[in-house]
């Protein structure tokens, strides 16, 4: 399973890149806003700031919410490195938009999907990746790992070569869950990834590692 993570944080991207374990990056106009970049140009700038730490695709969202628009934010966004790939919503335009890219060599990750229907439907349009929220779900009551395995399905059913990239990952079991499953890609936050590192019998086990080495060795 490939990891992305799911921020616009230099700092961040740079800490789980030196881990050595990162494959991309997912951004979004919330993460953007967070880190305080604003206006068009910053945030182009930006984009290729986080190419130049990571070795992996890069999504990067359009704003815009009509056809037109979404192609001429969204070739703007695929010029500045070949890693971009533009992130388009799962809306009437957004398809269309997705379907165009896909005609015109450009990768799409299609976002904001919370339903088997429109996961079929980004399949259908082309999408290199299709993002399901899983989170977002969980928090109304939903089985956002659940849409999961529904996507695997009817993915495997017709051999869609989109990616299902789990998003809005909130804890270590939606990744491990992911991984079970067979999500193609899991997004989620730095303290997520990290969070798979602990376990408490390691450090029992390290400390008394070190203390018997110490005690032949002091
Ligand atoms: C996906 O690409 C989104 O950026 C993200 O995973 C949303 O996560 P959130 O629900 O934690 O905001």
């Amino acid at each position: 399973m490939k990891f992305f993570i799911d921020t616009a944080n230099l700092d961040q991207i740079r800490e789980a890149e030196d881990l050595g374990i990162l494959d991309g990056v997912t951004t979004n106009p919330s993460l953007m806003a967070k880190e305080g970049i604003s206006g068009e140009s910053n945030i182009l700038k930006h984009y290729v700031d986080i190419c130049e730490i990571v070795d992996g695709d890069v999504s990067a969202e359009v704003i815009s919410t009509n056809y037109a628009d979404m192609i001429i934010e969204g070739e703007k966004m695929a010029e500045l490195h070949e890693n971009i790939v533009v992130k388009v919503p799962m809306i009437k335009d957004g398809v269309k938009a997705i379907k165009y890219f896909t005609d015109n060599g450009i990768r799409t990750n299609c976002t904001l999907v919370f339903s088997a229907g429109q996961a079929l439907l980004a399949a259908k349009a082309g999408a290199s990746y299709v993002s399901p929220f899983i989170g977002r779900l969980d928090d109304v009551s939903t089985d956002g790992m659940g849409l999961i395995n529904q996507i695997r399905e009817i993915y495997d059913n017709y051999m869609y070569d989109t990616e299902i990239l789990a998003a809005s990952v909130r804890h270590p079991m939606h990744i491990i869950e992911c991984a079970e499953i067979g999500a193609d890609v899991m997004t989620g936050p730095l303290s997520a990834i990290l969070a798979l590192l602990k376990h408490p019998l390691t450090d029992i086990g390290l400390e008394k590692f070190l203390a018997d080495y110490q005690k032949v060795n002091a």
